[in-house]
Parts: C-alpha cells; sequence; structure tokens
C-alpha cells in the first residue's frame, strides 16, 4: 500500500478546494463502518481525527484498526516484517482520537459521519457541528437508508454537504456511493468524488434516492427472497443455492440477510415503506418482523434465518 502525499493547500481558496483531496479528516462513529473508513484515510496519507462518544470505545476502536492493519502488512510485508511494522506504525501515528466533535471538525476540511442510523441524531450533530466547522469545511454521511437532503437541512451548508456512502467491511470493499443532493454544489461533489478516487476506492455518482444504487437494488431483492419463502415457493437453503449457482452471486440471499443483519434489514425497509406505502417492492415480511422481534438479527446474535455457532 503507497502513501499518498497530495500537496494540499491550507489556505483553501474556491480554486484549491476544487482540485483537493482533503487533507485532515474527521471521522464521527468508530463503531464497525467509521472505524473502517479511518483506517482506510490513514492509509493513504490523509490525517484522520477519530470521534466516538467515550474512551473506551475509541480505545477498542483503535485496537481493532491495529489488528486489522497487522493483518495488510502481513500479506503486504510478507518477506520484511520490518516493513509492515513500519506501515502499521505510521498508519496509527496518523489517526488521533477524541470525544469531541466540534473541537475535532474546526481542523477538518471533511467531517465524515458514520454514526447511529437516526435521523435526529444525526441532524443534532451536524447541526451543532455547522456552527464551529470552518466555512470551507465539506460534510458528508455515510448513511446507508436516510435522505442526505434530510441530514444536511439541520446545517446552513446545503452546497458543502453530501453523501459517502461505504461498504462492509471498508478496507476490503472498493465502491463508494458519492451522493449529490439537489442543493450540493458541483465543487464538492467532485472533492468528493476525488477523495474517494485517493481513498483507492471506485466512486460511483448517485442521485439521493433511496438506497442509492446497490441498496435499491439489493434490499428488493433480498425482501422478495423472503416473501418467496413466506409463500411455500421455495425453502431458503433452495433459494440460497438457486441464487448461488444459477445466478452466481457468492451468497444467497437469506445467508446475506443474516451478513447485513436483520434488524438492519427491517429498519430500511419500514423506512422505505412508511414513505412509499403502496409500492409493492417495500412491502413488509411478517417472517423478517416476527425474528428481529425474537431477538434473532443474523450472524451477529447467533441466529437469524440460519443458526451459527
Ligand atoms: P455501529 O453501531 O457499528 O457504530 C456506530 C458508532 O457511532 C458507535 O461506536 C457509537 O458509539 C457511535 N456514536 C453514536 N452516536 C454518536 C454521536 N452522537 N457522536 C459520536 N459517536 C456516536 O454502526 P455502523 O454499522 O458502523 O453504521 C454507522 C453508519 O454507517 C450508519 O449510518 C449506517 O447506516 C451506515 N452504514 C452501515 C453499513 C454496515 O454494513 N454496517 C454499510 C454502509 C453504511
Amino acid at each position: 500500500m503507497s502513501f499518498l502525499c497530495q500537496p494540499v493547500s491550507r489556505a483553501f481558496s474556491s480554486s484549491a478546494l476544487r482540485s483537493s483531496v482533503f487533507k485532515h479528516v474527521t471521522v464521527i462513529g468508530g463503531g464497525l463502518m467509521g472505524a473502517g473508513i479511518a483506517q482506510v484515510a490513514a492509509s493513504t496519507g490523509h490525517t484522520v481525527t477519530l470521534v466516538d462518544v467515550s474512551e473506551d470505545v475509541l480505545k477498542k476502536t483503535v485496537k481493532g484498526i491495529e489488528g486489522s492493519l497487522q493483518r495488510v502488512a502481513k500479506k503486504k510485508f510478507a518477506d520484511k516484517p520490518e516493513a509492515g511494522e513500519e506501515f502499521v506504525r505510521k498508519v496509527l501515528q496518523s489517526i488521533s482520537t477524541s470525544t469531541d466533535a466540534a473541537s475535532a471538525a474546526q481542523t477538518s476540511d471533511l467531517v465524515l459521519e458514520a454514526i447511529v442510523e437516526n435521523l435526529q441524531v444525526k441532524q443534532e450533530l451536524f447541526g451543532r457541528l455547522d456552527k464551529l466547522a470552518p466555512v470551507h469545511t465539506i460534510f458528508a454521511s455515510n448513511t446507508s437508508s436516510l435522505p442526505i437532503m434530510d441530514i444536511a437541512s439541520s446545517t446552513s451548508r446545503l452546497d458543502r454537504f453530501g453523501g459517502l456512502h461505504f461498504f462492509n467491511p471498508v478496507p476490503m470493499m472498493k465502491l463508494v456511493e458519492v451522493v449529490g443532493t439537489s442543493a450540493t454544489s458541483q465543487e464538492t461533489f467532485d472533492s468528493l468524488l476525488n477523495f474517494s478516487k485517493a481513498l483507492g476506492k471506485t466512486p460511483v455518482s448517485c442521485k439521493d434516492t433511496p438506497g442509492f444504487i446497490v441498496n435499491r437494488l439489493l434490499v428488493p431483492y433480498m425482501m422478495e427472497a423472503i416473501r418467496l419463502h413466506e409463500r411455500g415457493h421455495g425453502s431458503k437453503e433452495d433459494i440460497d443455492v438457486a441464487m448461488k449457482l444459477g445466478a452466481g452471486y457468492p451468497m444467497g440471499p437469506f445467508e446475506l440477510c443474516d451478513y447485513v443483519g436483520l434488524d438492519t434489514m427491517k429498519f430500511i425497509i419500514d423506512g422505505w415503506s412508511a414513505n412509499n406505502p403502496a409500492d409493492p417492492l417495500f412491502a413488509q415480511s411478517e417472517l423478517l418482523n416476527g425474528l428481529v422481534a425474537e431477538g434473532k438479527l443474523g450472524k451477529k446474535t447467533g441466529e437469524g434465518f440460519y443458526k451459527y455457532k
């Protein structure tokens, strides 16, 4: 892995902003996604401040990043363990942690949010940061299912607000969906595209529509697999085998549901069906709702559609 050392102007004239890949990035939320984003940003020459609610969470997050980097180093520097250690040390050095989002935002070119998927909580966060962050700072959300415009509406920088939707696990998955709202400026959108490329990712341009591209196609497919099974038209095992061998998918839809988390699936489909009650693609499933009510959320709880040891 190479370190990109992009010359970025600290003065941030508007032309510098247009061509810049951000230098200092604040990632808010050190969970599954935030940790991965921070790792990749730090591995590609950015300095990163990682923010979460407590020192305990941050300690665990940094430990997780260190483990992940060591796995990368083991592969990348198989014959040169010392170079691997140096790589891990350098990347970790580029990551600082904080429980104070406001002060982190004050020195950031990009504030990228990956906190809990709750509109009010995201709005409260961005509304607060908007008053404190420098004018040039761009805000972005990693939300999977909420309209970017609804989150951005809590700020006065609608032109400097967009979506950066990463995929799990972030260090492995190449895609980033870059989302522009009707108010996102071209300059901001281009900066987010360039930043995604600087991370070594492949960006695609998306509109601020439910699920952007990937989830808009994937979630209705997974929901239809569940409904097909509910109608008695196939066992979950057969449906999974069919889609793997017949469509060449690496996982069947039930395996994928368990991997994503059934609570996450329900959360997404609840939001979409509330906004589009007549759309059969967003129809609810009793089977999914029942499993979530029983706390069977997939791999993370040891049971979802399947049981895990
Ligand atoms: P997570 O639950 O693993 O992590 C969320 C983190 O945010 C936690 O560490 C929590 O302590 C922290 N947090 C919550 N409120 C906070 C606040 N006000 N200030 C600072 N930190 C706060 O969640 P995960 O899975 O990382 O998801 C984060 C976001 O990314 C969500 O919006 C989700 O929809 C989105 N996303 C999730 C994907 C996934 O596969 N899990 C894929 C793509 C996007």
